[in-house]
């Protein structure tokens, strides 16, 4: 069996076009995913704001733009620019459980208004008419896991399937149920062999996601928070564990010189970049203490200054 695809999940206000090119610089993913990014919104007015969400280097290849939102035919719409802008795939978040996203309908809503999902669907494939893959990432069900929901997904004839082994209401607070990723897998081999199964949730090293690639015969493993414990993850044979302390002070550096470079016009604050600092700043003595003083930093060039002092 040849080895899955691996993935760097999306996840919203992480994985930027900065972090993304941090990875890529330590150990690249097969496929990048941008965060997800509202359709309805970039065709209003206020699509300017939203652009920076799709940003992308030649470093972050293949990259998949990852589309939410409420209305087809601004997922077609959408579509049809996210080709010009050059990305590789268009990815629909069906998965969302955040409040505030889905109380409008959207995202995991989704799972609970069918025909509005096979209509998404539809438009986006009808605006990416076969010039770049669609696929869509979901969980498990809404309140249970819920088969029949996979198996409609499994019908419209995506290119891959991202199953997060969680329901809905489980949000993030149970392990990932591999196993029922692999009964979807299952469903997959009787309703559209060529759709490809990723899954997703907890996978904290490669080996890891090749073991569970193996066991659940898995077309791909898509890796999120896993990056926070090791930026290397998607290496053969990742040296973190070995990376000095300069080492990582050096990466931050890189990473906050990368996002002062690329965010000159304030898109994102410099508190921003405290999600980051745990990455870097840890494993080493005194990391708490310097953590806390870098997280109150309140410009960017303060922060650069203080990560060279350290
Ligand atoms: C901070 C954060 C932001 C996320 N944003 C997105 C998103 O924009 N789109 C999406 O499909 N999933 C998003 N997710 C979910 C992840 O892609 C992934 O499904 C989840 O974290 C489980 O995988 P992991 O255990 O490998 O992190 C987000 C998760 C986190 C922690």
């Amino acid at each position: 069996m040849t080895d899955p695809v691996f993935i760097l999940a999306p996840m919203d206000d992480v994985t930027d076009t900065v972090f993304r090119q941090v990875i890529a610089g330590c150990a690249p993913p097969d496929v990048y995913f941008t965060e997800f990014v509202n359709v309805d919104g970039l065709q209003s007015p206020g699509r300017d704001r939203l652009l920076h969400k799709l940003a992308f280097s030649n470093k972050e290849k293949p990259i998949i733009a990852q589309i939410w939102g409420l209305k087809p035919e601004n997922f077609y719409k959408t579509t049809k620019d996210l080709i010009e802008m050059g990305f590789a795939g268009v990815d629909i978040n069906m998965g969302c459980p955040v409040k505030a996203v889905i109380k409008s309908g959207t995202c995991s809503a989704l799972m609970n208004n069918r025909d509005l999902a096979v209509d998404i669907i539809k438009a986006t494939q009808r605006a990416a008419a076969g010039v770049i893959p669609v696929s869509v990432k979901t969980r498990l069900g809404y309140n249970e896991i819920d088969l029949s929901w996979a198996e409609l997904l499994l019908q419209q004839s995506l290119d891959t399937l991202t199953i997060h082994g969680r329901t809905k209401k489980e949000m993030s607070k149970v392990p990932s149920n591999w196993s029922a990723i692999g009964d979807i897998r299952g469903l997959r081999d009787k309703i559209n062999p060529s759709t490809k199964i990723v899954g997703n949730g907890d996978v904290i090293s490669r080996q890891q996601g090749l073991e569970l690639a193996k066991t659940y015969k898995l077309d791909g493993i898509m890796i999120g928070r896993g990056v926070f414990g090791d930026p290397y993850i998607f290496a053969k044979d990742s040296p973190w564990l070995n990376k000095s302390k300069k080492d990582k002070i050096e990466l931050y550096k890189k990473h906050i010189e990368l996002f002062k470079d690329t965010y000159k016009d304030n898109e994102r604050s410099v508190k921003s970049l405290n999600k980051y600092c745990k990455i870097y700043i840890s494993g080493f003595d005194g990391a708490k203490d310097i953590r806390e003083k870098l997280m109150r930093t309140e410009s960017i060039d303060q922060l650069l200054e203080l990560v060279v002092a350290i």
